[in-house]
């Protein structure tokens, strides 16, 4: 398959009504989450995508068996203590930060060895994070450098523990909440806030889970163990496949986009916040709620004369997957945009603050960068017409999509490398370009 694409020309006015595929968190929640639940589980809409088929793959390599057609997906759970699989046993996340962090939390007890690898990106991924809280809870861990690969072996006897979840990390929160589920006693979270996701599926399924806010904190505890029964699961459009669409619509001339059935759990929608502090046209409409979470419709109408932000420090969990968009529309406001404590940026699949920088000072505008702070020096008349190349950036999905939309609202001469790095979360990005009226070749 031809791994570059050619963009040479900004995308047209557009008033479209759109879908974009299912959530990653979620799909990849459900799918752990049915792995120990005794009997069928069925998910509509999950994302088909590589993150989310390599959960796939680990749980079948784990013993437990599972099918997918375009419609549905099963998955023949065994309870909390079926899994089945050979010693050294190797499993393999690619990509996935969230696959590879949540997995630990599921062989908090596993008899046997697993060895568990991710690709080149993943293995320079920082897994401190998680093997800290699972040596608390007893779990056998053996890494070099606490990267990939690592081998994992649980314990017979695992111990709850109390944790303090200092980097606002939904993936390390979630490891220990699934390491609790299987736990006797009560373990306790006590955790900078983000994605809550987690804690709603707990709900969903009724299992025992309390969550209540202690000042700018979250409070979670979880009273292991009990079993669940196979379960039914929607899930929603993904907000961050959806914000590509929310910054080509804000930056492209004369267009309305409208993207149907959204998840806005409010962990996840800092971007619309942001984005509407800087005066962006974004409304939500036709709000409902999908086994427990928040679902809307996203309207979005072209915004000129956008005023720059002073990022307040409660969005960066709310929107850590989008800052490379925020920034890109920060780079067209009126003035100055500041953002402080974002170092976790660094720690994704690429270095996002440093190839942030790179590519807004490729395209001409002025920036400032700390370790974990950035300053944009937006220019609202800014026009592209030279030729850039975007390549070297870890194969980073979320990287390689922005310069797509860069180049179809700003214009200019695109040669975007390594688009094969999309299908880790959205296989379906540029087909969805190509059908607003996008050039690409
Ligand atoms: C995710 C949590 C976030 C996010 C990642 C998905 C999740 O990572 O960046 O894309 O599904 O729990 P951190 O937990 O490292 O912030």
């Amino acid at each position: 398959m031809k791994n570059t694409a050619y963009i040479n020309e900004k995308i047209k006015s557009f008033n479209r009504v759109i879908s974009v595929p299912g959530d990653k968190s979620l799909s990849i929640r459900w799918i752990l989450m049915a792995s120990q639940a005794s009997g069928i589980s069925v998910a509509y809409n999950l994302l088909k995508s590589e993150d989310v088929l390599n959960a796939l793959q680990a749980i079948k390599k784990l013993g437990i068996k599972y099918k997918i057609n375009k419609k549905i997906c099963k998955i023949y759970g065994k309870g909390l203590n079926g899994f089945n699989f050979k010693n050294n046993t190797t499993i393999n996340a690619g990509n996935s930060g969230t696959l590879a962090r949540l997995i630990f939390g599921l062989l908090i007890n596993s008899k046997n060895q697993i060895i568990l690898k991710g690709d080149q990106s993943l293995s320079k991924r920082d897994f401190s994070r998680v093997i800290k809280p699972m040596r608390m809870f007893g779990q056998n861990i053996n890494s070099k450098n606490q990267k990939l690969p690592i081998k994992i072996k649980g314990t017979n006897y695992p111990r709850p523990i109390n944790y303090n979840e200092k980097k606002g990390s939904a993936q390390v929160k979630s490891c220990i909440l699934l390491a609790s589920m299987k736990t006797p006693g009560k373990t306790i979270i006590k955790s900078i806030p983000s994605r809550d996701h987690t804690e709603k599926l707990l709900k969903y399924l009724k299992l025992p889970i309390k969550t209540y806010k202690k000042k700018k904190l979250d409070l979670i505890s979880y009273e292991g163990v009990k079993n669940y029964k196979g379960f039914d699961y929607k899930i929603p459009g993904d907000i961050s496949s959806s914000s590509f669409f929310i910054v080509l619509t804000l930056l492209a001339k004369n267009s309305e986009i409208l993207i149907k059935n959204v998840n806005v759990n409010k962990s996840r929608t800092g971007i619309i916040d942001i984005l509407k502090i800087m005066k962006a046209k974004i409304t939500l409409k036709n709000k409902k709620n999908y086994n427990g979470e928040y679902i809307a419709d996203i309207f979005v109408k072209s915004s000129k004369n956008l005023k720059p932000i002073n990022c307040p420090l409660k969005m960066n969990s709310r929107s850590i997957d989008e800052f490379l968009l925020i920034f890109l529309v920060c780079a067209t406001a009126d003035g100055i945009s500041k953002f402080n404590d974002i170092g976790e940026l660094r720690n994704k699949e690429t270095d996002r603050l440093k190839f942030a920088n790179g590519f807004l000072n490729k395209i001409g505008v002025k920036t400032e960068v700390t370790k974990d702070s950035f300053k944009i020096y937006g220019n609202p008349n800014l026009k592209l017409s030279k030729t850039y190349k975007i390549e070297k950036f870890d194969k980073d999905h979320r990287a390689c999509m922005l310069s797509f939309i860069a180049a179809l609202s700003l214009g200019g001469r695109w040669i975007v490398h390594d688009i094969d790095s999309i299908n880790t979360s959205f296989p379906s990005f540029i087909s969805l370009l190509k059908n607003l009226g996008a050039k690409i070749s």
